[in-house]
């Protein structure tokens, strides 16, 4: 589905349409109103040789257009991507918050697939931080933002605005696409949030992990095609769309849970911020405050990590390492002391990434010996990025040595 707001670069959305119908894609195009009054639905109605929708209710005014009121579900149904350009400030502000007023932004609530925006508007209006919040909003929902180009703009001025090249735009919907069930067939057990340890009835410890990393990879893997089981830590968070959530509570729930669920798994990844340690025996009785100090003797939890990588077998074994310095030294070491095919090290302690933050700023150390890091980004984005190199490291891990 192409859906074309109104702007001024709503032209150059035929170009887009043409670049994909050349790929052999078979093109739905969506108006906005606004977009008509910039480019003619027989544009994309000879383009696509198909009908172009303009609006939410029949209006019969012409042989182009063709709509109805439960026309977007249908639509949304049948199609595998929607892909916006020229995504307005007006049509991303909408899409942000929810509003369906208009069949672009209807089709968009009932569509469940990838979504791929392109932004084109005046500098002032892209820098606005009404427009970056609702980018942000959007990129945390995984949809992938074709950043606009820099240049003259019709209004005048000169900056970023201008919407990217549409052979660009034509490159990002075939990524997605590619991505769409590239984990099909897989099953991917992820482990999320923190644990809570307690210390009486009424008492815990636990730690600041918000559970958004694991999350968003749960999403994201559902997303391309796999089956995901989730086991959580006490979060709050909405269960990621398609991931079967198993809660738990305790270090020692979570093992279980792990190792209960792990038949047929594919991939293992490890995102709990598990606690380290516990009480082994939990009072029944509240404990009494009293004038003397209070010591608690801490036995170590059991290491799910490093009792999977004792076990492996041939699922691919992701684990995590949160690290408040020496990065990559600790995510080397903790990848050969836990067995595992891939880390994924991230520094905590700041307030721009880590845990309670929805971006993040990672590195993957992997089997092979490399050291990947990547720019911050939103937790969603990265979750994308390693599945991707997980498919990728598998392959990679599953040719001969000498070939590597
Ligand atoms: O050794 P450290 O706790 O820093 O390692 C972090 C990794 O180990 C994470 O993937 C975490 O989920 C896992 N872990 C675990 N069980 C524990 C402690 C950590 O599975 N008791």
């Amino acid at each position: 589905m192409l859906g074309v707001a109104g702007g001024i670069a709503a032209y150059k959305a035929a170009e887009l349409c043409r670049a994909l119908v050349q790929r052999g894609y078979t093109v739905q195009v969506v108006m906005t109103k606004a977009a008509t009054e910039f480019i003619q639905p027989l544009t994309f109605a000879a383009l696509t040789g198909r009908k172009v929708v303009t609006s939410l209710f029949s209006s019969g005014n012409s042989e182009e257009t063709l709509s109805s009121a439960v026309e977007h579900i249908a639509i949304a149904q049948e199609h595998d991507l929607l892909v916006v350009a020229p995504a307005t400030a007006d049509i991303l502000a909408k899409f942000a918050h929810g509003l369906a007023d208009d069949f672009l932004s209807t089709l968009y609530l009932a569509f469940t697939g990838p979504v791929v925006l392109a932004p084109a508007m005046n500098t002032n209006m892209w820098r606005h931080a009404a427009t970056q919040a609702n980018l942000e909003a959007l990129r945390a929902r995984g949809h992938k933002i074709v950043e606009p180009e820099d240049g003259f703009l019709a209004c005048g001025m000169i900056g970023p605005g201008r919407l990217a090249d549409p052979e660009s735009i034509a490159d990002v919907v075939a990524e997605q696409l590619e991505h769409r069930h590239d984990l099909a067939g897989e099953t991917v057990l992820i482990t999320a949030g923190p644990t809570q340890e307690p210390l009486d009835p009424v008492r815990f410890i636990s730690n600041r992990s918000s559970g958004k990393m694991g999350y968003a990879l749960a999403e994201a893997a559902a997303e391309r095609g796999a089956r995901v089981i989730l086991i959580s830590g006490p979060v709050h968070l909405p269960a990621p769309r398609g991931a079967t959530v198993v809660p738990v509570k305790t270090a020692g729930e979570m093992r279980d849970a792990v190792f209960g669920n792990l038949r047929g798994a594919t991939m293992v990844i490890k995102a709990a911020a598990v606690a380290d340690f516990h009480l082994s025996t939990v009072p029944q009785q509240k404990i009494k405050k009293t004038a003397a100090r209070l010591s608690l003797e801490l036995d170590p939890t059991p290491d799910i990590l490093a009792e999977l990588g004792r076990d492996k077998k041939d699922w691919l074994l992701i684990g995590f390492a949160a690290e408040t310095e020496n990065l990559e030294r600790e995510a080397r070491r903790k990848l050969q002391t836990k067995n595992c095919d891939m880390i994924v090290a991230n520094l905590v302690g700041g307030d721009e990434s880590g845990f309670e933050s929805d971006h993040n700023e990672i590195a993957l150390a992997l089997k092979t010996g490399e050291f990947l890091r990547f720019p911050r980004a939103s937790k969603r984005e990265l979750a994308d990025e390693i599945l991707t190199q997980a498919l990728h490291l598998r392959h990679v891990l599953a040719e001969p040595a000498h070939e590597r």
